[in-house]
């Protein structure tokens, strides 16, 4: 296996970055997973766009342009033979003497891999459970779209969920609204109404979120971002999970208890089954000849 540090490609065991690293000191820095599908990156530019856009959001400058980072993904892809894969690139304000950043310094910038074809199948089959944390969202000045590296409310959250016996744990924002999973977002069902909190209440609208409100609108279904508490999960017809990793993943119980009748609903099937055909269409059309 092979990984990409600092500007070379070194085999994975051997992939590693300072301890001065800021990164490592104080989680300053941000990274990014994509997903990669018969061997292609699947959503490539909005991926790298969002590491950008988050690295600019820090100040962290420095970085090669968008263009030469997506060469770099697609050539871990490459060397590795990796068919369906996660892909995780680390940006960090590289190396300091102290607390305090060095203008001077160069990013760190790391992208490595490992073979991923997705979460178990009996998720999908019987849906996932998940718990409300009461660990909060934190409160930030920071911009939510930035994925940074700081991720130790999740962090929390997901232990939280595995003692309770969960897949996921959802955090809610400090005034008890419904915000976004551990690594994922969160949809619930209502009425043949699909619903998710808008990124103002404070989340990460994630780049599959984006791909899943398109694709139920293009459906003709009711899709919107309006904020809910986790009693309207507790209440809904339909609840699931979108991520990168996840896709579509439907969730049949809420703190222990059942949603809708306890068996994976036909809108998270549905939008599921869309999902898949994205990839696909994205895969045949990057196989065409460039006109
Ligand atoms: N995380 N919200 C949070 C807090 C996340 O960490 C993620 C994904 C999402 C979903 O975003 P997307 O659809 O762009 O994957 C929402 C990635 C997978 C990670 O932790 O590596």
């Amino acid at each position: 296996m092979w990984a990409y540090v600092n500007g070379a490609f070194v085999p994975d065991r051997d992939a590693v970055v300072s301890v001065h690293d800021r990164g490592f000191r104080y989680g300053d820095g941000v990274f990014d997973t994509l997903r990669v599908y018969d061997g292609r990156p699947f959503l490539l530019d909005e991926h790298v766009g969002r590491l950008v856009a988050s690295s600019k959001t820090l100040g962290i400058g420095g970085l090669p342009p968008e263009n030469a980072l997506s060469a770099l993904i697609r050539e871990v892809i490459s060397r590795n033979g990796f068919s369906n894969a996660l892909i995780r690139t680390t940006v960090s304000r590289g190396v300091s003497d102290g607390w305090e950043p060095d203008p001077a310094a160069r990013p760190s910038l790391v992208v490595v891999g490992r073979a991923f074809s997705g979460y178990p199948d009996h998720l999908y089959r019987d849906g996932a459970s998940i718990v409300v944390t009461t660990i909060r969202m934190p409160a930030s000045d920071l911009d939510p779209v930035l994925k940074s590296l700081n991720r130790l409310p999740q962090v929390q959250a997901k232990r939280e969920a595995m003692t309770r016996g969960a897949d996921e744990a959802v955090l809610c924002t400090d005034t008890g609204l419904v915000a976004e999973g551990c690594v994922s977002n969160v949809f619930c069902v209502d009425a043949g109404r699909i619903i998710t909190p808008p990124a103002s209440v404070g989340l990460l609208p994630g780049i599959t979120r984006g791909v899943v409100i398109d694709l139920a609108r293009r459906e003709g279904l009711a899709c919107d971002e309006a904020p809910f508490g986790p009693e309207d999960l507790q209440g809904a017809d339909e609840v699931f999970l979108t991520s990168t990793g996840m896709e579509v993943l439907p969730v049949t119980r809420v703190d222990g208890r059942q949603i809708g009748g306890g068996r994976p609903g036909p809108i998270a099937s549905a939008l599921r089954r869309r999902y898949h055909i994205r990839i696909r269409e994205s895969g045949s059309e990057r196989s065409l000849p460039s006109p």
